[in-house]
C-alpha cells in the first residue's frame, strides 16, 4: 500500500530552516506540508510569502500548502508564485467553493479542500470529482501538536464511499495528532497522505522517525 508523508513545517525550527528543509529533501518524505494562518479563520498566525518563498527555494519535493485563512480566493496567484504545488483552502471559509477550486486549477496548481473536525464529509459531495485532495482535520486547526481526535477513522471511511459513488481520485489527507501510534490504523481505513509535524521535529531523530512512518 503506497501512501505519502508530509511533515509540517510548523513545527520546524524556523531559525534553522534551511537544515530542516535539507533534512526533509534527504529522507523519505514525500512533500512538504505548509500551514498559512492568518489569526482570523484560526486563532494564531503562522507566516507568510518570505518564509513559504524561503522554504520553496531549498525543497526538493512538492510543497501541500494548507490554507487556514479567510477568503484564500485572494492570494491564490501569490501562492502560485510562491511555489505551490497543491493549495488547500477550508471548506468553512470558502463562500463559492467551487469558484475557489476552478480558481486554484485554472493557475495550474493541485486543488485540495480541507474540513474541520465538525465539518461533515457528506458536505463535499458535490465537489469530490473536482477536486485533487480532501484535508481531513483531525485536531481543530490552529496548533501543532494537539490531540488527535478519534471520529477521523470513521470520517476517511465515508469519504471513500464519497469518492467511489462519484468515481473521484482525491487523496484523503489526514492533519493532526498523527503518530506512530495511529498512523497504520489511518492508513487502514484508507487515507493516503499522513501528515505529521510535531512526532516528526519533536523526535530526537526526524529522519529515522519519517522512515518509521512510512513503514507499515
Ligand atoms: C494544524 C495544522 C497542522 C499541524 C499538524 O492546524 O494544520 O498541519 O502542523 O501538527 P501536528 O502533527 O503536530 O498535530
Ligand atoms: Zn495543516
Amino acid at each position: 500500500m503506497s501512501y505519502i508523508i508530509a511533515p509540517s513545517i510548523l513545527s520546524a525550527d524556523f531559525a534553522n530552516l534551511q537544515r530542516d528543509c535539507e533534512m526533509i529533501n534527504n529522507s523519505s518524505a514525500d512533500w512538504f506540508h505548509v500551514d498559512i494562518m492568518d489569526g482570523m479563520f484560526v486563532p494564531n498566525i503562522s507566516f507568510g510569502f518570505p518564509v513559504l518563498k524561503a522554504i520553496h527555494k531549498y525543497a526538493k519535493k512538492p510543497l501541500d500548502v494548507h490554507l487556514m485563512i479567510v477568503d484564500p480566493d485572494r492570494y491564490a496567484q501569490q501562492f502560485k508564485d510562491a511555489g505551490a504545488t497543491t493549495l488547500t483552502v477550508h471548506y468553512e471559509a470558502c463562500n463559492h467553493l467551487h469558484r475557489s477550486i476552478q480558481n486554484i486549477k485554472n493557475l495550474g496548481m493541485k486543488a485540495g479542500v480541507a474540513i474541520n473536525p465538525h465539518t461533515s464529509a457528506n458536505l463535499l459531495e458535490d465537489v469530490i470529482k473536482d477536486i485533487d485532495l480532501i484535508c481531513v482535520m483531525s485536531v481543530n486547526p490552529g496548533f501543532g501538536g494537539q490531540k488527535f481526535i478519534e471520529n477521523t477513522y470513521s470520517k476517511i471511511k465515508q469519504l471513500n464511499e464519497l469518492k467511489k459513488k462519484h468515481n473521484s481520485n482525491a487523496l484523503i489527507e489526514i492533519d493532526g495528532g498523527v503518530d506512530l501510534n495511529n498512523y497504520k490504523k489511518l492508513i487502514e481505513c484508507g487515507a493516503n497522505v499522513l501528515v505529521a509535524g510535531n512526532t516528526v521535529f519533536a523526535s530526537s531523530n526526524p529522519t529515522d522517525t519519517i522512515q518509521q512512518l512510512k513503514t507499515l
